[in-house]
């Protein structure tokens, strides 16, 4: 398969010399069994890289099992990647097969491998040269044969020389290096990119898509693009969505992207800029920025519903029925079932905790929930998601009397992510 071929069949825009080294190097080790290291900002297109590996190499035929390293909480990450034994831990009603034996002839992709804590990266370590692992509460040795594809965000070695990754699994994750440079140095592909998705969702909302004027296309040449191509995905969605038929010139486009903060992790949601009040006329809340808040709240509910995912098949792996139902009310009435049916247990498939799919019943409930959204929002002033952030966390402390913990139950929030926003908002 060539170059162009290889781009069409798995989506894969642009031009740039970026795209054209990625690409040859996703044709030279996608034969191989070697382990890949991802490496580049989120949004860049890691995953459509790993996946574009795995379907083309032998292996095919069996899953690519995609792992969110930093998104298990640690407690169970060990026995997610391998497994556990009946009875090795309170809750562990049946043995069950972690992701390395579920992908088994296949590819694991080991997604945010920087977040992966220290006393599992021993183990992973162990896997990669040897493929061998043990389930959590066993003493006999599994083998799986996997085809291991990494992917980080941040720079390894900056966490080696910091101690938190480990130097031994640096050097064995380094063999071979894609990096995916963020979407502001190959700006070539901007347009390219850009087109295909207006194209796409043209046809997905029945919309016309009437063009964008030089200035519009300028603009969207020298944007920053913190998010990367995620972020121009989400911004055609916008434009198509919002701006339904119209064409798009600078104005319209630039309610889209201004005021837009990168504030460390591109994975952060957008906040409204304060700062720059030259570029707000009256100095009041502009109804432009409705965009923004719309963007955040799609990514919000799509976050919460991932977490209420992992929550549900967390629970409902580890504790039985009548357990679940003794649990406060603030944990009961975010899990749903549904969410896990079909799969629960010891055969959960790859939509489930820690591996990101993408759920089309998500985002059809989303876009519901977003025309109510807004609507609501249609004639009010809209506060940053800071401030309402900080609103609903003084509500929750008011109501339970400064009891932080049971404040954080009703935000639905770990303690610790209660504690630290305390401290962010200057909160007593
Ligand atoms: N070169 C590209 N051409 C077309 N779409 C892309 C390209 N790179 C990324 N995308 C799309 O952008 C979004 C984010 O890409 P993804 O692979 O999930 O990024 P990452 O894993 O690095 O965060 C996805 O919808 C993906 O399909
Ligand atoms: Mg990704």
């Amino acid at each position: 398969m060539d170059r162009q071929a290889l781009q069409e069949r798995y989506g894969i825009i642009g031009e740039s010399e970026a795209i054209k080294q990625v690409v040859d190097k996703i044709m030279q080790v996608s034969g191989t069994d070697i382990t890949v290291l991802l490496q580049g900002e989120s949004g860049v297109g890691k995953d459509i890289t790993a996946r574009a590996i795995h379907s083309l190499s032998k292996r095919d035929r069996k899953n690519i099992v995609i792992v969110n390293c930093g998104a298990i909480p640690e407690g169970i990450i060990e026995s997610e990647l391998f497994g556990h034994e009946k009875g090795s831990f309170t809750g562990a009603h049946e043995a069950r097969k972690g992701y390395f034996e579920k992908a088994d002839g296949g590819t694991i992709f080991l997604d945010e491998i920087g977040d992966t804590p220290k006393n599992i990266q021993v183990k992973l370590l162990r896997v990669l040269e040897s493929g061998e692992f043990f389930r959590v509460g066993s003493s006999k040795m599994y083998t799986a044969d996997v085809r291991v594809i990494a992917a980080t965000n941040k720079d390894l070695w900056e966490l080696v020389k910091e101690g938190s990754f480990r130097e031994d699994l640096y050097y064995r994750l380094d063999t071979v290096k894609i990096k995916l440079p963020p979407l502001r140095d190959r700006k070539e592909d901007i347009i390219p990119i850009f087109r295909k998705f207006v194209t796409e969702f043209s046809s997905k909302y029945d919309s016309v898509f009437q063009g964008f004027s030089d200035e519009a296309k300028e603009l969207l040449i020298s944007y920053r693009w913190p998010g990367n191509v995620r972020e121009l995905r989400n911004v055609a969605e916008q434009l198509v969505v919002l701006e339904k038929s119209q064409f798009i010139d600078k104005d319209r486009l630039q309610k889209y992207l201004k005021g837009r903060q990168h504030l460390g992790s591109t994975d952060n949601l957008p906040v409204l800029s304060r700062k720059d009040p030259e570029d707000e006329p009256s100095g009041q809340q502009s109804s432009t920025d409705t965009g923004i808040i719309y963007r955040a709240l799609v990514e919000m509910r799509t976050d919460i519903s991932d977490v209420k995912k992992m929550l549900a098949k967390f629970l409902y792996s580890t504790f039985s029925e009548k357990e679940i139902k003794a649990l406060p009310s603030a944990v009961s009435r975010n899990i749903d079932p549904n969410d896990i049916s079909g799969h629960i247990r010891d055969q959960m498939d790859d939509s489930s905790l820690g591996i990101r799919s993408v759920d089309t019943t998500v985002e059809e409930e989303n876009e519901e929930e977003i025309d109510e959204i807004e609507q609501f929002f249609a004639d009010k002033e809209i506060p940053s998601i800071e401030e309402a952030e900080k609103f609903l966390i003084e509500q929750a402390l008011k109501r339970f009397d400064g009891n932080r913990r049971k404040a954080s139950e009703a935000l639905g929030v770990s303690e610790r992510t209660l504690y630290r926003k305390l401290d962010q908002y200057g909160l007593q």
